[in-house]
């Protein structure tokens, strides 16, 4: 059996079929497929071990804290963290965004006339946290540009990095562009001057082997649904050292230790930050996705695979005319494509390519900056592959999407 065929197996869904045709899921950045692993344990953690985590002592409640904290074990040898309370688990990339953010301003770490470093090509999700902190506190933000080929310019970001800035927040890979930003020569460019980094690595944790403590990056977050792991989960990766100077983000039950009118003990890290009832079925289920991820991400077959994917997606792009891919001269990028056709409006082309059975995004992406810098306008197409993928699903795309530009520009 071929590598991809081995792989295909472990994803029920690809066998689904859309308007009748075989289904070719490329809208894999906004949210990827889960395997069965991932399936049958929320199956059984649903049917046999459902129950509230950290608060009781009957036998569902242990197994069910057993399976969370398993959970956070999983990320924590995912990322390669020094320590497991340096891994919170969220809702996803977004809170824990919001959740440095909110903390660094309210700590007073940011003050009126600071800035907060960002790229252009970031994601709302590290835009709009950081306007929100600064707003509160009277300090705003920077915005770092991109070069023509999407790549950022070491030498650019460094000489942004002045005294008034107090935080870099960048994206591992641009959810946009597909460009693998050199996070790692960053994190050291920024921490000779002082300045912690936050990476969002929603897309980077599933195409990139990711290491925290080589990345040196002061916090990582990223989303368990775009990496085989069920919606609602999410993880910030923070040193220890940050974490600590850091209030807690939302108070309630799980993140304390005691409990008065008078005064209020928290919880040591990790749940300081982790108040309420948490999503324990989809964080037990990050041990079986993150697997999957890492095996991926170190078996050379998969590496070989991939490389077909993006020649195959290059040529396909190539082909027709009046395409325009963000970021393709890129010297590193992932099988993550945005592009325009000429003449045609990137929701008609997602709306009738569907009905050819191949799913692709459309709209701004949750990147509106990038995406007026790049088009004048606010919407563009993406395709996006995981290893699942195939070069023959490849060929159907560039078929269904040479007949969608005829029909269009009719
Ligand atoms: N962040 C997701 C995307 O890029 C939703 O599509």
């Amino acid at each position: 059996m071929r590598k991809v065929d081995e792989i295909r197996a472990l994803f029920p869904i690809l066998d689904r079929k859309v308007e009748g045709k075989d289904l070719v899921y490329f809208d894999n950045a906004a949210t990827s497929q889960r395997p069965r692993s991932v399936l049958d344990l929320q199956q059984e953690l649903c049917s046999r071990s459902n129950a509230n985590i950290h608060r009781a002592v009957h036998t569902l409640s242990m197994e069910a804290t057993e399976a969370y904290e398993k959970g956070r074990d999983a990320v924590r040898d995912f990322l390669g963290a020094e320590s497991r309370e340096e891994i919170i688990l969220t809702s996803g990339t977004t809170a824990s965004i919001n959740l440095v953010a909110h903390c660094f301003a309210a700590a007073g770490f940011l003050k009126n006339g600071d800035k907060v470093l960002l790229s252009a090509a970031e994601h709302h999700s590290n835009i709009v946290p950081w306007q929100i902190a600064c707003q509160a506190t009277g300090a705003g933000l920077k915005v770092l540009e991109v070069e023509p080929d999407g790549t950022i310019d070491l030498q650019k970001f460094s000489d942004s990095l002045t005294d008034d800035v107090k935080m870099v927040a960048v994206a591992h890979v641009s959810n946009i562009l597909g460009v693998v930003n050199p996070v790692k020569q960053m994190v050291a460019v920024a921490h000779s001057k002082g300045i912690p980094v936050l990476v969002d690595g929603a897309q980077g944790v599933t195409h990139l082997k990711v290491d925290v403590t080589d990345i040196d990056c002061d916090f990582y977050a990223f989303s368990g649904h775009k990496i085989y792991a069920p919606t609602g989960i999410g993880v910030l990766y923070g040193k220890k050292e940050w974490l600590e100077k850091l209030p807690p983000y939302m108070g309630g039950g799980d993140m304390v230790e005691s409990v008065s009118f008078e005064k209020t003990v928290y919880a040591d890290l990790p749940l300081k930050f982790e108040a309420g009832t948490a999503n324990y079925v989809a964080a037990a289920c990050l041990r079986p996705a993150l697997e999957i991820a890492g095996e991926l991400a170190s078996d050379a077959a998969v590496a070989t695979h991939e490389k077909e994917l993006m020649a195959a997606m290059e040529s396909a792009l190539g082909s027709i005319n009046g395409v325009k891919v963000a970021g393709i001269d890129a010297p590193e990028r992932i099988p993550l494509y945005s592009f325009t056709i000429e003449g045609v409006h990137p929701l008609d082309a997602a709306m009738l390519i569907d009905k050819m059975g191949v799913a692709l995004r459309s709209g701004h992406m949750c990147a509106e900056p990038i995406v007026r810098r790049l088009t004048g306008g606010s919407s563009m197409l993406r395709a996006s592959l995981m290893p699942y993928n195939t070069v023959g699903e490849v060929e159907v795309f560039a078929r269904a999407l040479a007949r969608v530009v005829i029909m269009l520009r009719q």
